[in-house]
């Protein structure tokens, strides 16, 4: 299979990730739960992680808390950061793991910047936003369905200068650009442990640095008399078993991208993809492409884009078509009511997988 849905989740990990897995099944128990060996390899394997993550997203380790998801993590900020009721900057490429916690606390929503691949655009709404008066801003890193790199350095800035939490959406992000903590100074970014970390499904990492309020309470094998949860992090986010077994895959995916380095997975991936989307062009299809882009790339024929979907997954392609649960993006670039077909690299990303994509969908026609 020619698998081009890393948007989705990445597939075809390195090797040690799964032999991670493995390994934690065969010698781990419940960590924070006991003083025998087996609960005590388990904390160190739990705690491994937390201090790579923790070197690779610039914060102290007790600031990495780990979630099943990245949905999860924007729950919990979204839950801690942002008032019922409340006006919440957003740019116009929000996922609905964003849009409908948003929803769901009553919030009005102002959309800053729908403008595909211009960053001057997004900063300059952005700040409009920001100067209006709202309490709180949350923003993707990068667009699921476009690749649209938002310029998340600059929007951070302006977070700050006007004094407005901020929570960053690092899904598509986390593994192929920096995200750092430190730099930005957000409340929380959130992210999936299974995207672009290259960890198992089932794994996802929130970095915190405002106030947090839990959205689960339960056993955390610490203060187990007092019947709050524990005001101390990761305690205080982490209710209940944590995923020994992915969070030893999740470190496995971390080492891997220090060794490979993430500037040289994010060339190929981008280079993949501008060779993809110039094929796409000469193929007369309508293609979203532009500055500021990563590896992925969305298109549109005269076909229904489920349909081209399914017929390149008969022929042994897996690309991810209709709305790509991001309604808002979708409504920005004005494919609300056809949606795209995405084409999403990975971290083996190489011009072979945009070759034979091509001449697949050539074939399709
Ligand atoms: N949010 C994921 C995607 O873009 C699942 O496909």
């Amino acid at each position: 299979m020619i698998y081009l849905d890393n948007g989705a989740t990445s597939f075809h990990k390195p090797p040690s990730v799964a032999q991670a897995v493995r390994w934690a099944l065969d010698n781990c128990a419940n960590p924070g739960r006991g003083g025998h060996s087996g609960a005590m390899l388990a904390a160190k394997t739990v705690f491994g992680c937390r201090e790579q993550a923790a070197e690779f997203f610039e914060c102290q380790p007790e600031q990495v808390v780990f979630t099943p998801n990245c949905t999860q993590g924007l729950n919990i900020a979204i839950h801690s950061l942002i008032k019922p009721g409340s006006r919440v900057a957003i740019s116009g490429f929000e996922h609905n793991a964003v849009t409908r916690p948003l929803y769901a606390r009553g919030v009005q929503t102002v959309v800053a910047g729908r403008k595909l691949f211009d960053q001057e655009d997004t900063l300059s709404h952005f700040e409009d936003a920001l100067k209006s008066g709202v309490s709180a801003a949350v923003f993707t890193h990068c667009s699921n369905v476009f690749g649209y790199i938002l310029p998340v350095e600059e929007m951070a800035a302006l977070c700050r200068n006007y004094g407005v939490p901020f929570i960053v959406d690092a899904a598509q992000s986390a593994g192929v650009l920096p995200v750092s903590l430190k730099d930005w100074g957000a409340d929380f970014v959130a992210m999936p442990g299974h995207k672009g970390l290259l960890g198992p499904q089932g794994t996802g990492i929130l970095l915190c640095s405002g106030e947090t309020k839990p959205l689960l309470q339960g056993g955390t094998g610490s203060s187990s008399k007092q019947q709050q949860m524990p005001q101390e992090l990761p305690d205080r986010l982490e209710a209940g078993t944590l995923n020994v077994p992915g969070i030893a895959g999740l470190h496995a995916g971390l080492k891997y991208l220090k060794k490979t380095g993430i500037d040289r997975i994010f060339s190929r991936e981008k280079q993949a993809a501008q060779f993809c989307a110039d094929g796409l062009k000469k193929l007369g299809y309508q293609v979203f492409s532009g500055e500021n882009q990563g590896g992925t790339v969305s298109f549109v024929g005269k076909e229904d884009c489920e349909e081209i979907g399914e017929k390149l997954a008969g022929r042994g392609i897996a690309v991810r078509a209709g709305l790509h649960c991001a309604p808002l993006a979708h409504e920005s670039a004005g494919t609300l009511q056809t949606g795209t077909v995405r084409v999403s690299f990975g971290h083996d990303a190489s011009r072979q997988q945009a070759v034979e994509f091509l001449q697949s969908l050539k074939s399709i026609r």
